[in-house]
Formats: C-alpha cells, structure tokens, sequence
C-alpha cells in the first residue's frame, strides 16, 4: 500500500509520532511495485494528450531569476498540475524568502547522525510545501573526491557507505511532505569545468564508488526523480548517457523522472530525449518545439515519449499534487522546533581536531575575559551563495554566541579585520583565552557560475590552506596568548601544518547554520561534548591526495580518493577520516561476530561493547570497517561499512549491534557485468575512526 503524505500531512505536522507510514514505506508507492490505479489514470491522460501537450510535460516552465520558484507547465485541460521547485541542501532556497538555515550538509555529515538528518529533511520539506512547492531539489549526493571541489559543502563526505546512509536518511525524511530529486546524476565534483568535463572512469570504479548511493536513493527509498549532472561521464554528458540512465532505469528500476540540471544541462533534443532525459530544466531549448518536431518526422518515437510523460505524470498522481491538500502554515517556516534541529545538527556537527593542555572547555568559574580575533568571527558565514543559499531572518555569530553564554566574563572583538593591531596586543596578552575565527567564505568555495544575468561565482578552492592573512592571524594571537583557540569555518578540508603547533585547540566549526554561534559557544563552555567527526580526510599536505584537475576537459577519476589513497599508499594524513576529539574518552572491548563462516547471500551481525570512561557523557561515533584478505582485484585497505552514534553517561557502557550484509562486500566485475561476492576472508575493524580501530576479528566467506 502506497502512502499519500500530502493529504496526511497537516496531521502528520500535528502528531510527530505518527510520522511512518503504516507500512513503513517513505511516501509515494514501494519501489518495486506500481499503483495499478495511478497508471491507469496516466493511461486515460495518455490517451487524451495531444503531442503538444506531451512535450509541454517534458519542459520547465522558466522561473528564475525571473520568477519565484522554478516551475513545470501545468495543463489546466486536463487537470494535471506543475511542479514547482526550489533547491534545499541547507534549507529552502533563499529565492522563496526567508527559511530555517541548517549547517551545511557536509557539517550534518559530521553528525553521524542518520535519523538526525531524517529529521532535518522533514523540516526542510515541510519549509518547501509550505511556500507552495512540491519539489525540493535535494539532497545532493556526489562523492567529495577532492575538498577543492567548490560545492563540497553540499554533500555529505567522501564516503560511499556513509552517502548512502544520509542520503537515504533524506530523501526518507524529505518525501513524507514533497517529492525529492537526488543530484547530480553522476560523478560530479569539479565546479570550474563543470559544463564541459568529461569524467574518464572505469565501470567498476563508477559502480564501486559515484554510483551506490543514486542506487540506494532509488531502491531504499524511491526517490520521485533524479537530476542529471552538467559534466559528462565518458565522453557523453549525462543528460543523454543512455547507459548511465539505462542503469537507473532498466536495472535499479528507477520509476520517478529524470530531469537535467539547469543552464546548460540539456544539450540536445534526439539524443537526450532517446537515452531517457523526462524533463528539460528550466525552459524549453530542446525539449519544446524541436522535440514536437522530432516526433513529427519520426526521429523521436511516440512510445518514448509515452514512456517518457508516463513518468512524469506517474509521480503527480501518486503524490496527489492533483487533489493536494492546504500548505502548512506558513508558521513552521523558522519556527521554533526547526531552529531547534539546526541547533541540535551544528552542536553535534562540530569537530574537536586538538585540545592540548585542557585549553578546552572554557571553564566560566575561572574566566575574566576571553578575547575573539577575526573577521569572521561576527559574520553570519553560512555556506556559499550558489542555488543552495538559504536567508534566515537571523544567525547568531560565534561573537555573538560566546557573549551571550559567557557568564560573568568578558568577550571582546579584537582584530575585527583580520589584522592585530598593536592596540589589540595588551588584550589579547590579557586575556585569559583567545579564540580565532578564521577560514573559508562563498569567496572562497561556492557552486561556479560565471552567465551574464546572474553574475559570477567562486567555483573550486585555490587551494587547501588558509590565506595568508588568517595564517598571520593565528600566529599572531598564538604569540601573545598560549591558550589560543582555533575556529575554522569552510565546506571541506583545511590544512593545518603551518600554523597547528603554535596553538593549543582547533575546532572544525563548518558552515553552522542559523544556530551556529550558539552552538559553537556550548561546546567551547563545555555545556556539551564535541561529537562530531571528520567526513573526510585532512591531509597534511595537497600531494597526499589524489590530484585536483579543474581546467582540463578530460579528467581520470581513479579508485581512490580520501581515505582509500592515503590508505593505500600507507601515508599518514594529518586528520584521517572519521576522527574527532571529545572532552570525554571512550573505550572498545569485547567484539564478537556471530558467525565467522558466512554465505554470500548472509548477513554477519557484529557486536561489541563502548564504554565512556571520561569525566562527563559524550556521544561517540563508533565505526566499523572491512578489509578484504587475498582478493583477486586490488581493494581499499578498508571500508566503511557501519557506523553509529552511541550516547553514554560518564561510565557507562553500552553493547552496539551492526549488521553487515555480505552482498555489500561485492566488487563489481566488469568482464561478468555482475556483482562478485569473494570466497575469501574478511577483516573486520572497529573503533573511532579510519586509523584507530582497536578491535578486529574476521570471517570468511564460502562460495
Ligand atoms: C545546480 C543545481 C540546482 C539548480 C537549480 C544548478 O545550477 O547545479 O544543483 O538545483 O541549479 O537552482
């Protein structure tokens, strides 16, 4: 039984706990089955639709920056509605006016939250319908190859598994209230060359690495519609690669439609339209009279475009966009419960990188005044202003977050401009602690636009560290004050070497949303944790990562990036994936598999034990990870395969399940065309993070 959210929805808004559907499907029909009623309904429509009317289903309608949403043509006739669409990886998109930011998905990577992000999704959705769209152009799900990449911040790490999971999370959370379309359908992460570059990879690393998490959003979740990516994938840009959307289509059983990203996106009208784009993005180049056309002289067949328009009206009616029911409130839009969520996700989100000579937590009872250095550090820094930037009507800065929560000490601005100035110098030497702002803006790193209308963006980041001003910054304040504090704002990576040693704590505080100031000072105040964890690694330097190409039109994307390259190569990042401090400590014990011979359709359930054996609770995000023993192609070293956010009091100790089936252990062999599961042994790893893993046990596979 399919659910039909729109018409729950205001009651859903009312009873949070009865948010799953009775048969725990997200909304909308099961993956593998169809509505015979719906397709009945799209049959009838089919039969009356002239071919006009067909094309004008398979085209945007304009919109921005022209209008307030971007929208589908609706066909009055018939009664068959448009759809209306704003962007949402941080929260609804500032062209629909003001809405709850939420810290940048990168930083909610950081949670290690899933049911978290399940909740944000449903807040963000719920933002959308209530300022009358029905699409939400979300989440983003593109593997952060290289933290150069200009819109990292937009996605959830480098980490397959770990994609996979808030991926499915948000797409869950979000289609209980719109449909969601996943982006950018394939191997997006280079902003400069993004209209042009053909990604050169190999059909396992695709497989393996740029396509589990599209697979998932589909099967796990029934995703309404995915959205092409302007690069292309071999040669062929996505909007029209018949094998990437043969893949989506005829093996994952994708039902919903596919649309092309926007300016430039769609590039063709025979092509595009026979490889299996639906819907041209956000006006009718190629896909308006030229696809009328190309049906007329019978260079299109009407059955692909019957197949083509059945998708599209599929996902209106089963969302009931038809027949929807009253908007939510316009009251839920920032109300007090989504501030709430962004608050809960930046406080969790923030990760501890150092903490030498107990510099943290701030402990107000010993505080007179505490100094704040930088630029940023009363600026509301939320993220890039590409089509993911939301307006809240307010944040609260990190000055303005640590004044309000500081008690009886002072907290004063100094260096406002990046600069120390010789009158700041006694206070800065005063003070009992100095925290410094510093790090990455939409100056820096930001979704590439360069079109007349619209202006110009950043796109791809120069490089990983710091500017120099902010470099001079920190040494400067270091040099007067030894309990320096590090804060560093960006999407992604931030290398440290230059300035790490001078100073005794650094926290990765992201992009933090709305909520960020306050959240930042919580911490920092030790009124909670630090929890987060690192979605990425941090090299040392560039060079131990793979390179980053954003001005050739042909760029080799290999099996390895992150993590699995500085494993492989056996080099020591500076902050390995998954690592973050916190102002407790944490201890493994006891893992234990249940089996340790398994079949290849099984699944091995892991169990151990976490137990805090700090001083006050924490959250630890516990991991686990597989390595592969004797296989016959090369594999990573390890891989994510489980993780879990454990909350403990101070001594507690917890027993953690996970369950790993062994059909994700496949490699995909290319010669086969088919997933392998090895008969081989496997390695199970577990700790807190890529490179501490003090538990380990195996299990072999039979064949
Ligand atoms: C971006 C998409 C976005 C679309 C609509 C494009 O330039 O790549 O992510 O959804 O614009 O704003």
């Amino acid at each position: 039984m399919s659910c039909r959210l729109p018409v729950l929805a205001p009651l859903l808004l009312a009873l949070p706990l009865l948010l799953s559907c009775s048969d725990d499907a997200p909304r909308g029909p099961v993956a593998e089955g169809l509505d015979p009623d719906v397709e009945a309904r799209v049959d009838r429509l089919l039969d009356r639709m002239t071919l006009e009317e067909k094309v004008e289903q398979k085209h945007g309608s304009g919109g921005l920056p022209f209008g307030d949403v971007w929208g589908t043509p609706a066909n009055d006739r018939l009664g068959i509605p448009g759809f209306a669409m704003l962007d949402g990886p941080r929260g609804v998109s500032k062209v629909a006016g003001e809405a709850t930011a939420f810290p940048v998905a990168m930083a909610r990577g950081a949670t290690w939250d899933v049911e978290l992000e399940r909740r944000i999704a449903e807040a963000v959705a719920v933002e959308c319908a209530a300022k009358g769209c029905n699409v939400l152009l979300a989440p983003a799900i593109n593997i952060l190859r290289h933290p150069r990449w200009g819109r990292a911040q937009e996605v959830y790490g480098e980490d397959v598994h770990h994609m996979t999971r808030f991926g499915v999370a948000f797409v869950e959370g979000a289609q209980q209230h719109v449909l969601a379309s996943a982006k950018h359908y394939a191997a997006n992460s280079i902003e400069d060359t993004r209209y042009d570059v053909s990604v050169e990879i190999d059909e396992r690393t695709l497989r393996e690495i740029y396509l589990p998490h599209f697979r998932a959003v589909v099967k796990e979740a029934n995703i309404a519609s995915i959205m092409t990516a302007y690069n292309r994938v071999n040669g062929v840009y996505c909007s029209e690669n018949e094998p990437l959307l043969d893949i989506l289509k005829d093996e994952w059983g994708f039902h919903g439609f596919v649309e092309s990203d926007w300016i430039d996106g769609t590039l063709s009208t025979i092509p595009a339209a026979e490889a299996g784009l639906d819907i041209e993005m956000p006006s009718p180049v190629f896909f308006g009279d030229e696809l009328v056309a190309a049906v007329e002289s019978g260079e299109v067949s009407m059955d692909t475009i019957d197949a083509s328009v059945r998708r599209v009206l599929r996902r209106k009616l089963e969302y009931g966009l038809d027949d929807p029911p009253a908007p939510p409130d316009a009251s839920v839009v920032e109300s007090s419960a989504h501030r709430a969520l962004a608050h809960e996700a930046a406080r969790k989100s923030m990760v501890l990188l150092k903490n030498e000579a107990e510099a943290l937590p701030l402990d107000r009872a010993d505080l007179t005044s505490v100094v704040v250095a930088g630029h940023l550090a009363d600026v509301e820094n939320l993220g890039d202003d590409g089509s993911s930037d939301v307006s809240p009507s307010t944040a609260v800065t990190p000055l303005a977050g640590l004044q309000s929560a500081s008690g009886g000490a002072a907290v004063t601005p100094v260096a406002s401009e990046d600069v120390l100035e010789t009158a700041d110098e006694a206070a800065v030497s005063a003070a009992d602690a100095a925290v410094v702002v510093v790090g990455l803006t939409s100056e820096d790193e930001s979704e590439y636009i360069n079109i007349d209308v619209i202006g110009s963006q950043a796109g791809d980041r120069e490089g990983l560290a710091l500017s120099p001003e902010h470099v001079a910054l920190i040494q400067d304040v270091a040099a007067l004050n030894p309990r320096t504090i590090v804060v560093l704002e960006g999407g992604s990576a931030i290398t440290v070497e230059s300035w790490l040693a001078d100073v005794e704590a650094v926290v990765m505080a992201w992009y933090p949303g709305m909520e960020g100031g306050a959240a930042l000072a919580e911490l920092l105040f030790g009124d909670a944790s630090f929890s987060g964890k690192l979605p990425f690694t941090v090299p040392q330097t560039e060079d131990q990562l793979p390179p980053f190409d954003n001005t050739s039109l042909e760029v080799p994307y290999g099996h390895f990036h992150g993590y699995r390259h500085v494993d492989r190569n056996d080099t020591t990042p500076r902050f390995p994936f998954g690592y973050g401090l916190s102002y407790t400590s944490f201890a493994y014990e006891n893992l234990q598999l249940e089996a340790d011979v398994v079949g290849p359709e099984d699944t091995v359930r892991v169990t151990f034990e976490v137990t805090n054996t700090g001083p006050v609770p924490g959250d630890e995000v516990v991991q686990l990870y597989v390595g592969y023993e004797g296989s016959s192609v090369e594999r990573s070293v390890r891989e994510l395969k489980g993780f879990d956010r454990v909350s403990l009091m101070a001594g507690e100790t917890k027993t953690v399940t996970m369950e790993v089936p062994v059909r994700d252990l496949a490699y995909w062999d290319a010669g086969a065309d088919d997933w392998i599961v090895e008969p081989i042994e496997y390695g199970v790893q577990v700790g807190t993070s890529s490179r501490d893993l003090p538990l380990e046990a195996s299990f072999t596979v039979t064949s």
